[in-house]
């Protein structure tokens, strides 16, 4: 059996051959100023490189990263989409471009002494065009040179084969999308991933970024001609043994296999799956090392309704109630050794899981008190139904698994006006972030690095940053702190922002190697893997050296071209965290 270590290592090796710097991959909670909520592909961490930066490691990177996308949850419990999976990536920030990722992919994917993959079960698409960019002939011309025949390429549009941005403006481009055959025997001659898209897997995808979407949606040609490939890890290893589902890898298969073994109803397989994949996302979520518990704001809110899903299908399946608990071990163990942070966060995962399991048996219970009420004749009104949801958290297969009927038009309805306008909030945190190199956003990225410093020096070395979100209006940063600040606190962090502005102080940036970055005191997540280097800023000079961290950047050269600082709000954002948004004016 090829299994997930087996393959992410020869993906490294390969690279590595073909003069790749290996480099660590990123938090899945985005640690400094997300464009989303979660870490969705390889490219989030590396955006300000695709945006002109310099990356300390040269202009040719490979990596695997863990990635959360909510985006297909849908999906999820067929046989490929995963709510939590790894993505294996090689990147060319402004050095190859299509010709060599073209035939590095074909390279890896056909090669003898790499995955070996027969050349009769691949197909790959490419761009059709459009008003925005043209056709890619060149891309399918060169798939035809490699060995792929012309009955295997597909033109597709926007939907299909254009990637990006990761937020709303940001590095994007046109794509070639590489598929197996996942059918029955062989493909037809006629057969591609357009006509026949059930039975070919997207297992990676090779983008060609061009472009920089600005806020107003126009593609603004970009300095660089870069790529950014990403592997799907499961599904490969899915398809390279042959398997039917990805839930029968390494990685996956004793998660899902102990799910089974405590159900009682061992025939809802759909149930099962998605307990698997819920509960190995939410463990993943919190026990990133900037990792999130269940709340109802954010990311947090993502856990939650993860895990009380899977407990409502633990219970479907006539799970015990410790089920959940048991596989966040189980979780933990198998994967501890690529990511040693879910051990360190071992016990944060299971007390969550266990306090979270607690906090929603209750909801139940109140739920169908609740529902006993509003109770008439067997039915309830979709309106009762979606205050049950909206105030209580009740989910709707609860009230219907009491035998109780449901309006579930108007339900319906109302659920689908309420996710549209939280879609829309959504989309509005989306806006700025690391993509965003205003002259703002710069500004706020500086301001930043001076309130956590202000922080540390009113209330204490223990603030550590768990998250950060820029845009041109407005800077908010989440940090480790228990109780909330009281008004002399709050005036004085405000006051030390304004002295460092005034002082003028001016902002270096050094490459370093980790080791070195450690010792200058620097502040960041030092989990590092490979030896690579990092970029650290100073604020300050001399004796009077302000803040010291490690970030990608965009930053200001002087402090005194900030303005003057106002901290806005100061609120609680999840147990043992408060935020802060403030302004520059
Ligand atoms: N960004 C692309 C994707 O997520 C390739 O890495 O598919």
């Amino acid at each position: 059996m090829i299994t997930t270590k087996k393959l992410r290592q020869k993906y490294l090796d390969f690279f590595k051959s073909k003069d790749h710097t290996i480099i660590d991959g990123a938090c899945l909670i985005p640690e400094n100023d997300p464009t989303v909520l979660f870490t969705t592909a390889g490219i989030h961490p590396l955006v300000p490189y695709f945006m002109g930066e310099k990356h300390p490691g040269g202009n040719r990177l490979v990596n695997y990263q863990k990635c959360i996308r909510t985006g297909d949850i849908d999906d999820v419990g067929d046989d490929s989409h995963l709510t939590s999976f790894e993505m294996l990536g090689n990147w060319s920030l402004g050095d190859y471009f299509k010709e060599e990722s073209i035939k590095y992919s074909f390279e890896f994917l056909t090669g003898k002494e790499w995955l070996n993959l027969d050349i009769n079960k691949l197909a790959v698409t490419v761009f059709a065009g459009d008003e925005d960019a043209p056709k890619d002939d060149e891309a399918a011309k060169l798939w035809q040179e490699v060995g792929i025949p012309t009955n295997r390429i597909a033109y597709l549009g926007k939907k299909d084969n254009w990637w990006g941005p990761p937020g709303i403006t940001g590095p994007c481009g046109p794509d070639t999308e590489i598929f197996y055959w996942v059918g029955e025997g062989e493909p037809s001659e006629t057969s591609t991933p357009g006509t026949e898209p059930d039975n070919w897997l997207e297992i990676w995808n090779n983008v060609f970024i061009l472009y920089n979407k600005t806020a107003e949606g126009k593609f603004e040609e970009l300095a660089n001609k870069n790529v950014d490939t990403g592997m799907g890890l499961e599904r490969t290893v899915q398809i390279l043994n042959g398997f039917d589902s990805v839930y029968q890898i390494d990685s996956i298969k004793p998660i899902y296999d102990k799910v089974l073994e405590m159900a009682t109803d061992k025939d809802i397989i759909k149930a099962i799956r998605i307990i698997t994949d819920h509960i190995r996302a939410a463990c993943f979520i919190m026990g990133d090392d900037m990792g999130v518990g269940p709340s109802n704001l954010d990311q947090g809110y993502v856990v939650r309704r993860l895990i009380r899903s899977a407990i409502r299908r633990s219970r479907e399946v006539g799970a015990n109630d410790e089920c959940i608990t048991v596989l966040g071990k189980l979780i933990i163990d198998n994967n501890k050794d690529i990511y040693p942070e879910l051990e360190r966060n071992q016990q944060k995962i299971i007390s969550e899981l266990k306090v979270e399991e607690e906090k929603f048996l209750k909801v139940l219970d109140k739920g169908e008190v609740k529902v006993k009420e509003f109770i008439a004749d067997g039915k309830i009104s979709g309106e009762e139904a979606f205050q049950l949801y909206t105030s209580y958290g009740f989910p709707i297969e609860e009230i219907q698994r009491l035998g109780v009927e449901v309006d579930m038009e108007d339900f319906n309805q109302r659920i689908k006006s309420h996710q549209d306008l939280s879609r829309q909030g959504a989309e509005q945190k989306f806006a700025g972030g690391l993509a965003d190199h205003g002259e703002m956003a710069t500004k706020y990225h500086t301001t930043t690095h001076l309130l956590q410093a202000a922080l540390r020096k009113v209330l204490g070395d223990h603030i550590a940053q768990k998250g950060s979100n820029i845009t041109a209006e407005r800077l908010r940063f989440d940090f480790s702190h228990p109780d909330k600040l009281r008004d002399d606190q709050r005036e004085q962090v405000e006051t030390l922002v304004n002295d460092y502005i005034r002082m003028d102080l001016p902002i270096t940036c050094e490459e370093l190697s980790v080791e070195e970055a450690k010792n200058t005191g620097a502040l960041g997540l030092f989990n590092q893997k490979y030896g690579d280097k990092v970029k650290v800023y100073t604020i300050g000079e001399g004796n009077n050296i302000i803040s010291r961290e490690i970030c990608g950047g965009p930053h200001v050269k002087k402090t005194g071209e900030l303005g003057q600082f106002k901290i806005k709000k100061e609120q609680a954002s999840s147990a043992g965290v408060r935020r802060i948004k403030a302004v520059l004016e």
